[in-house]
């Protein structure tokens, strides 16, 4: 082989590594989660499954591992994330991180908005929740605080009620969860809860 042979299979095989890659991750995701994630990630309401797209690689490796390890997912109060434990539980690390590109490769999908989104109660108390995810709720990656816009409503409420009641981000590993957790013990009463969630839910997901 001379070298510009040489350099052209190095190219190819690289590339078809790649590929396979993504192709292993697909794989996986119709083999394994679309069953409560649907086709396109964009979440069931039924079995209470969340919008995975608009998620980036990295907060979705974060909560596989953390759901694996049980950072997350542990308490026997959490259902779902006790279903999400056992899941992830019969996954390798190259499985999680093939799922966590691939999805966050996936075309952003939003969730339909509320009938009742604008209030003046949830925007003054979103405003306590730009600085990590965002004025348009799109998330700030450096801080770990994912993209918020285009999710589910009612999994929004979920989470804000695990993360109050120590049901999320209670573990001692769980330093950005503690972060969130302290958050959401701020808000006061489920009157507030409501307003920002249906405030968040009506955001433009650009
Ligand atoms: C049996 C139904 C079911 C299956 C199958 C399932 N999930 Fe889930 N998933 C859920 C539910 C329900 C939740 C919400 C957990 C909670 O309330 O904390 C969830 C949450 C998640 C989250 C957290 C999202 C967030 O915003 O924090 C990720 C990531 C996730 N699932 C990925 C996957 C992947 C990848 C697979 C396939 C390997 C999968 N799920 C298979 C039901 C399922
Ligand atoms: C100090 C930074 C910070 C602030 C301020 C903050 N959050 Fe978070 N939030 C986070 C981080 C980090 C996570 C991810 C935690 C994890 O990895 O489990 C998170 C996660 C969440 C989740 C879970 C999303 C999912 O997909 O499961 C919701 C909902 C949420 N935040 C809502 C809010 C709301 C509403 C406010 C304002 C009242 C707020 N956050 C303020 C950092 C913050």
């Amino acid at each position: 082989m001379n070298k510009l042979t040489m350099m052209w299979v190095a190219i190819l095989t690289l590339g078809s590594a790649h590929a396979w890659a993504g192709e292993e991750g697909r794989v996986l995701f119709e083999q394994r989660c679309v069953a409560c994630h649907q086709a396109d990630a964009s979440g069931n309401a039924a079995l209470k499954a969340p919008n995975l797209t608009g998620l980036s690689a990295a907060y979705l490796q974060r909560q596989l591992e953390h759901f694996r390890s049980g950072v997350r997912g542990a308490d026997a109060a959490d259902g779902e994330g006790q279903m999400m434990r056992g899941i992830s539980a019969g996954l390798g690390d190259g499985q999680v991180s093939q799922l966590s590109q691939y999805v966050a490769g996936l075309p952003r999908v939003a969730a339909a908005k509320p009938a009742q989104s604008a209030s003046f109660a949830g925007r003054g108390l979103y405003s306590g929740c730009t600085s990590c995810h965002g004025a348009q709720a799109e998330g700030f990656d450096q801080l770990g605080a994912p993209r918020l816009a285009g999710q589910h409503d009612w999994y929004l409420k979920a989470q804000l009620l695990k993360f109050r009641s120590g049901q999320r981000g209670s573990h001692a590993d769980d330093k950005l969860g503690q972060q969130m957790a302290a958050m959401a013990k701020g808000i006061r009463d489920e009157a507030m809860l409501d307003a920002l969630v249906r405030h968040i839910a009506g955001m433009v997901a650009e």
